[in-house]
């Protein structure tokens, strides 16, 4: 059983066409939490990537994903503070060569969301179609309503200015690169991710070395 799931996983990360149906979802592998410059380093080296070539490897892309919005204090906590607690209303989607999938924060997984390639049809810009993943990064209505309505676009913007920070610093102690995109096509990736009513898509992070 845990060969079947190992032997999917790499599959499905690796780009090979993926079949839609959350009975697929695949575990992603452990993040490293240790290694690479610390903390203060990282920040002081932090920048946007601005050209992209080179494969992600399974490990990287857990990490990043973890970094994001996963969970930390062994399940207790979040990598990034939310209001009142809440899980991270913010959702990312990893577009890849030949699908894209969900990240199932609470259970460190990928749902398969797509088929195709959609790196190439959400951006815009030559720069992030070429890097090996594009993220997808999505605020969460529902979620965010559900703590503020009057003030929820702030509320998410927040989870996804927490989260982006934390895959610019995953991205130093790695060494890959990313960039902040907010230049989009928010209604394509809506239709192909089949996003809810009230979702935003607010950036992609291109993510690659
Ligand atoms: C809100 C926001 C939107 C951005 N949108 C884009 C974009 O559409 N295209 C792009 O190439 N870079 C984009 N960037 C990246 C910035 O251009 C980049 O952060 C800036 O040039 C500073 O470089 P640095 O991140 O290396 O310090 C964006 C950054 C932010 C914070």
């Amino acid at each position: 059983m845990r060969k079947t799931c190992a032997v999917l996983c790499s599959c499905l990360l690796l780009g090979l066409a993926a079949p839609l149906a959350a009975a697929d979802a695949v575990k992603l592998p452990a993040p490293r939490k240790s290694g690479g410059p610390d903390v203060l380093a990282a920040i002081e080296t932090r920048a946007s990537g601005s050209s992209f070539s080179g494969a992600v490897s399974d490990e990287e892309l857990a990490t990043v994903l973890w970094a994001a919005t996963g969970r930390n204090r062994d399940g207790g906590g979040w990598t990034i503070p939310m209001a009142m607690g809440k899980p991270p209303y913010c959702d990312i989607y990893v577009a890849g060569k030949n699908s894209a999938h969900l990240y199932d924060r609470e259970n460190h997984a990928l749902i398969p969301a797509a088929s195709g390639d959609l790196r190439s049809k959400i951006a815009k810009q030559d720069i992030a179609k070429n890097a090996y993943y594009s993220l997808v990064v999505v605020m969460d209505g529902a979620a965010a309503k559900a703590i503020r309505k009057d003030t929820w676009e702030q509320i998410a913007g927040f989870a996804v200015g927490a989260a982006t920070q934390n895959i610019y610093l995953a991205c130093e102690a790695l060494g890959l690169k990313t960039r902040f995109i907010i230049s989009v096509n928010p209604d394509v990736a809506r239709k192909e991710l089949a996003l809810h009513d009230g979702d935003v898509v607010a950036c992609i992070m291109a993510l690659g070395k």
